[in-house]
This record gives structure tokens, C-alpha cells and sequence, in this order.
């Protein structure tokens, strides 16, 4: 199931990108849709919100958010954005950056796959300044389909006429098919250090961004999976489409969250720098500075991602490692120790990996042996990645199940 935005613009088939709406329905995506004035004059709002059972607004200034601002919320909520029909003026002002209606202005919000379904008359969609509209489209990554030739609502014959509902539905899904690799799977991230109390205010605790168990929590929920996100303290805040965020502080706490949801997972991404030790005695009392020295007595935490893969099932467990020295041997004795089916391993001593940083390079072991090495890129790059790579554990389950 994906969430489409469908754009309709002025143009005589305006009634085909209604068809197109119901053909998604009919597949079982979601669907919202915005139109243009133009368009208006052929389909109606109060039709599209018939067939879509969401609110069509009617103009750029009749908000349906509380906030205002439809075209942020628009963008971030679809996986795809298909236009259909696309007319010429609809092309230029995509092509130009126009910005002057909701379409235009959700258009440049959108980061993710275009699709525009030109629908006009032969001798516009010929004339250079379509033709150069598209080409620029095309090189900015956006698909314009071809058009069908035949007989066009204006009595000529010839190309300009908008490809099938049907073969775009077909042409939109083989895409996402793609990209949402991760549908249907509900995966469980940790993220963040854990920190463990000396007193009401000091704590034990590990360097930790958070930012790499939230990179991977937004790749996920960007690749279609329904995931929860546990994480001790950060100030990040979580990608739109991640369904749950839990805010945890001690290790305990992370494991009975992580415990209460692991069951109902399929994946689970340990990328938590969960504290090894905790203070045996917690004072209720800040202790005084001025008492002088003290002595902590640290005792193990509990080993989270070892208790859960002891009832793993078939499930799939990924966890990290922090390596300093030989990182590849300490990597694998901890996957086998843990039970894990992957473990990515970095080195924090060095430049651009590790904690705090917004880099990193892994190497990736599995449980078969294989190594990967993931090079020094972003932690959102990275995440990628690393779910290219997992996402080979999934199939082998699929194909087994
Ligand atoms: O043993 P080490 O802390 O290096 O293991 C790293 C992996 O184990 C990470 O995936 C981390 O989230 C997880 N871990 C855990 N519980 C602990 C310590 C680490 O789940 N108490």
C-alpha cells in the first residue's frame, strides 16, 4: 500500500485522472489529491473527496491543516506524486520552479519519485518550449510518460493524448515496488545512549548522537515498513511516518520497551549505545560536592539485544558494535555471542566514525560469513545501505516462510 499524491490539471481529461484515482484505490494505495483551478472547471473537489474519502482543497488559501500549510504536510505524507493530467502550463511551471497554486508549491516540496502524464494537443506537445519543459523535467529525474497518438477531444489525430490510467497505475506500482522494499514489515529501532542514575541529577552514560538509529528509523519508514523507534536521551526528533516513538532513559527502561514490542517485529535494528554499567546504589539525595571524592561501584546491565534474540524466532536481529582495535574479530565473537544475523562494526577512534559524529563507515558481518564494507558517507546514506544489505536477511525468511 503506498500513499500517492495525484495532481490534476487543466485539460479536457481532467475526468481520467479521476479514473486514475479510483484504479489506485481499487489496487489498495491511498490517495490525495490536489487540483488546479483549471482542472476544477472539468472534475470538482467534492468529486475527488467522494472517490479519495479525503479533503480536496479547493485553493492554495483554504487550508485543511490546522496549521495552514497543506503543501508541507502534502509532501511529506505521499511516497510518490503523479500528475495526471499534466497540461502544457502545468509542465512549464514545474520545469520553471513556479510556485503560485498548491500543486506548483507541494511540487517543490516533494523530494521523492515524480511522475507527469502530459495531455495536450499534438502541435503544444511538439512546439520547443514543451519539448525543452520536458527534457529539463527528465534530467531532474522526473518521468514524464509518453503520450498515446490518436484521435484528440480537439478533432486532430496525433500524439498528445494521456497515456492509460491503467498502464500508469502499472508503470507508478513497478516503481514503488522498488522503493518500498520494506512494505509490510514492522521494524523496531534503538537509538540513543542510555543513561544510567548516580543521584537525581548525574548519570553513567555512553557518547551518543542518536543520529544513526534515527537515520535508519526515517530510511525505514521511507521504504514502506512500520516501525517503532525506542531511544534514550537526544534532542533529534523522529522522521513524520515513524509510527512510535518511546523516550527511555535507563537501560532497564529501554529493555522493557523494546521487550513489550518485539514480539510483534520482524526486524529488529539494535543502534542503541546502551550503557554497560550502572551504579549498584542510586542516592535519592544529589550528593554533595563538597563531601569530596566518592567511590561508584558499577555493576553489568542487562544485555538487551542477547535477552531478546534468545526468543528470536524468526526474526531478524541486526546489532551494532563500537570496535576499537581489531574491530572485524570483536565484531563477529560479539554476532555469535549475541545471536545476531548481522552486526555493523565501526571504529570510533577513527576520523569521521563513530558516536558523535554525522559520518560514518561500517564494515557489515553476517551470521553466512559474508562481510560488507559500507565507505565513509552520511549516516542517512549509510542507513540506506545498511538496509540494502539486511534486506537480503528478509528474503531469505520470505522465501523459507
Ligand atoms: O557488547 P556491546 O555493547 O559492544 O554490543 C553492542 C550491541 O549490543 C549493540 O547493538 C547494542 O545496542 C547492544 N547492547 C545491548 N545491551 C547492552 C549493551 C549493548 O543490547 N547492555
Amino acid at each position: 500500500m503506498a500513499r500517492i499524491l495525484l495532481g490534476i490539471s487543466g485539460s479536457v481529461t481532467a475526468y481520467k485522472g479521476a479514473e486514475l484515482a479510483r484504479e489506485f484505490i481499487r489496487r489498495g494505495h491511498q490517495v490525495r489529491a490536489i487540483i488546479t483551478s483549471g482542472g476544477q472547471r472539468f472534475v470538482t473537489p467534492l468529486q475527488l473527496q467522494a472517490l479519495t474519502g479525503f479533503p480536496v482543497p479547493k485553493d492554495q488559501w483554504a487550508s485543511e491543516q490546522p496549521d495552514g500549510i497543506d503543501h508541507i504536510y502534502l509532501a511529506r505524507w505521499a511516497d510518490t506524486f503523479v500528475v495526471a493530467p499534466a497540461s502544457a502550463n502545468t509542465l512549464a511551471k514545474f520545469a520553471g520552479g513556479i510556485a503560485d497554486d498548491l500543486l506548483t508549491t507541494t511540487a517543490l516540496a516533494f523530494e521523492g519519485p515524480l511522475f507527469m502524464a502530459p495531455s495536450m494537443n499534438s502541435k503544444m506537445l511538439l512546439h520547443p518550449a514543451t519539448a525543452d519543459n520536458i527534457e529539463i523535467l527528465s534530467s531532474r529525474g522526473v518521468t514524464v510518460l509518453d503520450c498515446e497518438e490518436g484521435e484528440l477531444a480537439c478533432g486532430e489525430t496525433g500524439p498528445g493524448r494521456m497515456m492509460e490510467p491503467v498502464r500508469i497505475a502499472d508503470l507508478v506500482e513497478t516503481r514503488l515496488a522498488g522503493q518500498l522494499d520494506y512494505s509490510g514489515i514492522r521494524a523496531l529501532v534503538s537509538a540513543g545512549p542510555t543513561a544510567e542514575p548516580i543521584d537525581p541529577v548525574r548519570v553513567v552514560t555512553n557518547r551518543s548522537s542518536g543520529r544513526m538509529g534515527f537515520a535508519l528509523a526515517a530510511a525505514l519508514a521511507e521504504r514502506g515498513a512500520t516501525v517503532r523507534l525506542v531511544t534514550g536521551p537526544t534532542t533529534l526528533e523522529a522522521h513524520p511516518r515513524v509510527a512510535e516513538t518511546v523516550r527511555v532513559m535507563t537501560t532497564a527502561e529501554m529493555a522493557e520497551a523494546l521487550g513489550e514490542r518485539f514480539e510483534e517485529s520482524d526486524l529488529l535494528i539494535m543502534a542503541a549505545a546502551v550503557a554497560d554499567w550502572r551504579p549498584e546504589d542510586v542516592s535519592e539525595e544529589k550528593l554533595p560536592r563538597e563531601d569530596g571524592s566518592i567511590d561508584l561501584h558499577l555493576t553489568p546491565t542487562r544485555d538487551i539485544v542477547a535477552d531478546l534474540a534468545a526468543r528470536k524466532g524468526d526474526r531478524i536481529i541486526v546489532g551494532f558494535a563500537l570496535e576499537t582495535g581489531d574491530p572485524v574479530t570483536g565484531g563477529r565473537a560479539k554476532l555469535e555471542r549475541k545471536g545476531l544475523d548481522a552486526i555493523a562494526v565501526n571504529d570510533p577512534t577513527e576520523e569521521g566514525a563513530g558516536p558523535e559524529t554525522e559520518t560514518n563507515r561500517i564494515t557489515l558481518l553476517h551470521a553466512d560469513g559474508r562481510t560488507e564494507e559500507l565507505p565513509l558517507q552520511s549516516k542517512e546514506t549509510i542507513a540506506h545501505r545498511l538496509l540494502d544489505a539486511v534486506h537480503s536477511h528478509l528474503r531469505r525468511n520470505r522465501d523459507q516462510g
